[in-house]
């Protein structure tokens, strides 16, 4: 059986001040009339039944999940205790999947990115599910990076390579999570490398293994979980043993040391939508460079993002490379080089307050 889970934990503080903790990124309609994770739920819809959906987040959006995907059954959402990264996420996940599918192939992807080729996109899951049931292979879908990221994750390919469906699949050397900015240049420079687009592919006994061999601590956690499963305790003993998880992510834990990587060059016209600035990327600009949003009025203005939320009107008048966006109770006035930092803006005001 082939399942998905869409991890929607995420804070999105880079978009902020529209992301808020009650309403982050993924809930929101960045690009299209439909949220983020609405978008990623009819993605998955082309190739499977929404009973094999699942969506993983905490207590606080369960809710909300419910209302923007109201005919996802409500046992397909997967309730974290607290938020401890991806690598407990994706493992109390694949415990309750197993127990509904046991012998599932998970896709497991981001509630918030952007993919404008879904005819690519199903073509490359279907593709990859079938890799990920060869053997114990866990399948990526790589990216070809146009600039030095910092935030991505990098996938050394080589030049093993199968075809599968008309696709190349390569074995991959080694993966290397978030690398610092002349090893991502080096990269760059190397062309055998791509970003890790976020999604995995394997099935749950692949992880399952991969969690013994790599993070035996967690693993033990995961045994003990499931001895549970059948006894009246088990959301007690669930919630006290994903408490004692670390608080790491999936690439750092599993993929840095995993053997029996493959990845799927692709496009896809993927984008993580990770700050303010990728709607540089998604928008149309106008003669100016600018990306408007709402009800602007902008003269001698140029590469700029302005967003109005709230039908007030934002006039700008000789202003180069900023992000303004208004919101009912807060308005964000940004240079552009400094969008990443907006997560630090957000930390000084908590501490104010
Ligand atoms: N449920 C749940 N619980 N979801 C989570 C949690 C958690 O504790 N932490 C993160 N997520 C969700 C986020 O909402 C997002 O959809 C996804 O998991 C990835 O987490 P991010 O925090 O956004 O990761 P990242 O952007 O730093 O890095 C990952 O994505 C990059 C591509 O966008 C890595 O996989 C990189 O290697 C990759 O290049
Ligand atoms: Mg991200």
């Amino acid at each position: 059986m082939i399942t998905s889970l869409i991890m929607a934990g995420g804070k999105g503080e880079r978009f902020w001040p529209k992301s808020r903790t009650n309403l982050p990124k993924q809930f929101l309609n960045i690009s299209g009339n439909k949220s983020m994770i609405q978008q990623a739920v009819a993605r998955l819809e082309r190739l499977m039944d929404i009973q094999q959906i699942f969506v993983v987040t905490n207590e606080l959006y369960a809710e909300l999940i419910s209302a923007q995907i109201p005919h996802l059954p409500s046992h397909n959402i997967i309730i974290e205790p607290i938020g401890r990264n991806t690598a407990p996420c994706i493992a109390l996940s694949s415990i309750y999947i197993q127990e509904k599918y046991p012998d599932s192939t998970i896709i497991v992807l981001p509630s918030d990115h952007i993919i404008k080729d879904e005819i690519e996109f199903i073509e490359i899951l279907r593709t990859a599910t079938e890799v990920a049931k060869q053997g114990e292979n866990i399948v990526t879908l790589g990216i070809s990076p146009t600039y030095p990221e910092t935030g991505y994750g990098y996938i050394e390919s080589t030049d093993q390579v199968a075809t599968i469906n008309q696709m190349e699949v390569h074995r991959v050397r080694c993966f290397i999570e978030k690398p610092d900015q002349v090893t991502a240049e080096n990269y760059l420079e190397a062309g055998n490398y791509y970003w890790n687009s976020g999604m995995f592919i394997w099935k749950a006994s692949t992880i399952m293994n991969c969690f013994a061999k790599h993070m035996p601590d967690l693993y033990e956690n995961l045994s003990t979980m499931k001895l549970a499963l059948n006894s009246p305790e088990r959301e007690l003993v669930i919630k006290n043993e994903f408490m004692k998880m670390p608080d790491q992510s999936i690439d750092y834990g599993i993929m840095e040391k995993a053997e029996n990587i493959f990845v799927i060059p692709c496009m896809l016209g993927w984008d993580d939508v990770g700050s303010w600035t990728a709607l540089d990327r998604i928008d149309e600009r106008d003669e100016n460079g600018n990306v408007i949003r709402g009800n602007i009025l902008n003269m001698d203005t140029r590469r700029c993002i302005i967003e109005s939320n709230n039908g007030k009107l934002i006039a700008t008048l000789g202003i180069e490379d900023l992000i303004v966006v208004d919101t009912d109770d807060v308005t964000l006035i940004c240079s552009k080089d400094k969008a990443q930092e907006v997560k630090q803006l957000l930390k000084e005001l908590r501490m104010q307050k």
